[in-house]
């Protein structure tokens, strides 16, 4: 099977460095060879996007590709096609497929019966190109990432999840805090802690107030993910008001410390809007790493 990417796992802690260090030199003007020249992928989206969207589609026309952009309510997939049948039809095709699912499983079945590598563009389990960005930020902003401590507070799904496994991989402490009955995965904390060196610390635990001690990065991403609509009440009952990302929480961490958010923000709900658009706030920077994380990534694929 061909090389896919749609775990933090699937590339080892050299390639992330690499793929960061690629990302940085891209940022700071290095212009990429156009490894997608003569090249044409699918976006295959079920569920919205703006940012990973769009900074795909930008980073697949500057490497010199074309990309298609796929909705699902425009394929037979909406009319009970199987998805390993449109699989097959589309790894005829194209050169790669870059796929933002409900289920993780999907991904794997698209990687399985198209025969071209398949990015994962964000699934119920991980969201790993944004996990590049995020640390392709710290690194900016911090100058390291070894011994660096990033609190995540809130939902331990799929950002959290590919937060656990590139903090692991690169040696960046990561304290994460969730309400009891949402903490991250099991298997993707024994992953991380697989991966992590003696001197990395992982901590999974239930309070914010503990998570953000001492920390150099304070991380939130949504309370009601895409697909969890049905408990947003719920949801919003049992991560409010304690796991909200406010000033007083912020007090906390370092004075040196930044927030980071995978967009997009629901302000007065995980964070609060004075320090969403405050000083310590880096998510534009971070949304705009998206772009450059990607061509990196896109050129170890297809360079
Ligand atoms: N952070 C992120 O993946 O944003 P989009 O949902 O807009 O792509
Ligand atoms: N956890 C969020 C991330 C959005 C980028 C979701 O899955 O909706």
């Amino acid at each position: 099977m061909v090389r896919s990417f749609l775990s933090v796992m699937d590339v080892s802690p050299e390639e992330l460095e690499n793929l960061l260090r690629e990302a940085e030199m891209i940022k700071k003007g290095k212009v990429p060879s156009k490894v997608l020249e003569g090249k044409v992928l699918a976006a295959l989206f079920l569920k919205p996007s703006t940012r990973t969207r769009v900074s795909f589609e930008v980073a697949v026309r500057h490497l010199g590709g074309d990309l298609i952009f796929l909705r699902e309510d425009e394929l037979q997939l909406i009319r009970g096609e199987p998805l390993k049948d449109t699989a097959r039809v589309l790894g005829r095709y194209v050169d790669g497929i870059i796929a933002r699912v409900y289920r993780h499983k999907d991904l794997e079945v698209l990687a399985e019966y198209s025969g071209v590598p398949v990015i994962n563009a964000l699934s119920d389990m991980e969201h790993p190109c944004q996990a590049l960005a995020d640390m392709l930020t710290v690194k900016e902003k911090l100058g390291r990432l070894s011994g660096v401590t990033l609190a995540f507070i809130g939902d331990g799904n799929n950002v959290c999840h590919s937060l656990l496994l590139a903090c692991s991989m690169l040696g960046v402490n990561i304290k994460v805090a969730t309400p009891k009955g949402y903490e991250p995965a099991e298997e993707i904390v024994k992953a991380a802690l697989a991966r992590a060196s003696l001197e990395t610390e992982i901590q999974i635990l239930n309070s914010p107030e503990e998570a953000v001690k001492g920390a150099d990065v304070i991380y939130t991403d949504v309370f009601v993910s895409m697909g969890d609509e049905a408990e947003a009440n719920e949801r919003l009952s049992v991560f409010l008001p304690r796991f909200q990302v406010n000033r007083k929480l912020l007090s906390l961490a370092k004075p040196s410390a930044i927030v980071m958010h995978c967009l997009p923000a629901h302000r007065g709900e995980e964070i609060t809007e004075d320090v969403l658009e405050g000083t310590c706030s880096v998510v534009w920077d971070q949304a705009e790493n998206r772009l450059h994380a990607q061509k990196a990534l896109l050129s170890f694929f297809y360079g």
